[in-house]
């Protein structure tokens, strides 16, 4: 029954209409067009999810097998710390950060790499209100949005060009000149979102060098740990760039490489220029936690301290990671076969290429032959299978040519 408002209620202003339309988010409105596609050969390249060769995301055994032993021997669901668990966060630093100096870190559990980001962000304005954030273009979408949401001033420097596939390492370092110390640069560890192209552990040591002659603090995102060339190689040049600075933030995201997405497990550590003041900023980033999600979600952490707490199931959770890797980097080299033109896709690591195709191509592949991909060209590796692998490629073909017409 229709509630009758009084009309002195009705005439008032409302606090939500003064809120702005907002237009759909892009991926949603992706997965809502492949999901009523009825043509059964239909591939989906776009959602950023791992898939395996029938195009499943299955739950990792050993974290299957974590829960088991969970539910056998938890018995409480009480608050943990706005901290997280402790020793989650200990076992998955050896795995993040090697054998850092661990008294000039602090580290924190969060609702994934995203709740990660959001944290640092919301540290560094606490810190320093007027540093600026400068953010490679292109990067993960979402790095925006959870920069601006903290108040942050961002600032952009060239990363990759789409046509030529390659880092514009040079025009990046140009542009960082130009950064004023206290500035933050926000850096992919590895496995590149959108495209896959990482730097070389030359490219890594001079961007320490600037970092260092300047004054600035690398943010580093370690989200698809294990999913380039694997959990130590993939954190290596990480690690180099840590131990040559004397600050610097790690957000990393347990969401791909444990197959946790929906659980929200991730982590941050500071690195601080001494164990006094990584204690201070351990203390500030528990404050700003306790006012965002007081304590970070429990299960995720909990599946994660179990299996890195345990040999055997860390060695089955390497192996299945070992095997999600080997089918990206085997589908990566599938299409470059397939595909000559997108050889570097071959050199290129982790689940993102980001293809040299324009928006109406990406549109006609989707309306034409059923191939879902984001609208700035990014594809999910992971989407290729064996069987829809050479419909894929043959489709692609004649838009690449166009694409490279048009430049
Ligand atoms: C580069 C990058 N960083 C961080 C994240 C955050 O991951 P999550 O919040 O799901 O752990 C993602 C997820 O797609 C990502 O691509």
């Amino acid at each position: 029954m229709e509630t009758i408002m009084p009309s002195h209620l009705l005439a008032r202003p409302h606090l939500f209409d003064a809120l702005d339309d907002q237009p759909l988010d892009a991926m949603l409105t992706l997965l809502h067009l492949l999901r009523n596609d009825p043509r059964s050969d239909k591939i989906d390249l776009g959602i950023g999810v791992y898939g395996d060769d029938n195009g499943c995301t299955p739950v990792m055994q050993a974290a299957k097998m974590a829960e088991r032993n969970l539910i056998e021997t938890q018995t409480s669901k009480a608050y943990l710390a706005a901290e997280g668990d402790a020793h989650f966060i200990n076992l998955l630093a050896q795995r993040v950060l090697g054998g850092a100096e661990v008294n000039r870190y602090c580290g924190v559990q969060t609702p994934g790499g995203t709740g990660a980001l959001r944290l640092a962000a919301e540290l560094i304005h606490k810190a320093n209100p007027e540093a600026r954030v400068w953010l490679g273009t292109p990067t993960w979408i979402n790095h925006h949005a959870l920069i601006r949401s903290a108040g942050l001033h961002i600032l952009e420097h060239p990363f990759f060009d789409q046509a030529t596939q390659s880092v514009l390492f040079d025009e990046m370092m140009t542009a960082l000149e130009s950064a004023r110390t206290g500035d933050v640069v926000l850096l992919h560890a590895c496995c590149h979102n959108p495209t896959g192209a990482d730097f070389t552990p030359a490219q890594w040591r001079t961007i320490g060098e600037l970092v260092n002659r300047k004054g600035l603090i690398p943010l580093i995102d370690i989200a698809y740990q294990g999913l380039g060339h694997g959990m130590e190689a993939d954190a290596a040049a990480m690690r180099t760039l840590l131990d040559s600075v004397p600050e610097a933030i790690i957000a990393a995201s347990c969401s791909k490489n444990f197959g946790l997405y929906r659980e929200r497990i991730g982590a941050l550590w500071v690195k601080a220029d001494s164990a006094t003041a990584a204690l201070r900023a351990r203390g500030n980033l528990i404050l700003i936690a306790r006012a965002m999600w007081s304590m970070p979600p429990d299960h995720g952490a909990a599946v994660v301290r179990t299996i890195l707490d345990s040999t055997d199931l860390t060695q089955i959770w390497l192996t299945e990671l070992e095997q999600m890797r080997t089918r990206l980097n085997s589908m990566r080299a599938e299409l470059a076969k397939a595909v000559p033109q997108l050889a570097s896709v071959a050199q290129q690591s982790g689940m993102f290429a980001l293809l040299p195709l324009n928006r109406e191509a990406v549109a006609d592949l989707r309306v034409k032959h059923g191939i879902y991909m984001v609208e700035n060209g990014r594809m999910n590796i992971a989407g290729l299978q064996a069987g829809n692998l050479p419909r894929f490629a043959a489709a692609l073909k004649p838009y690449l040519q166009g694409a490279q017409h048009e430049r």
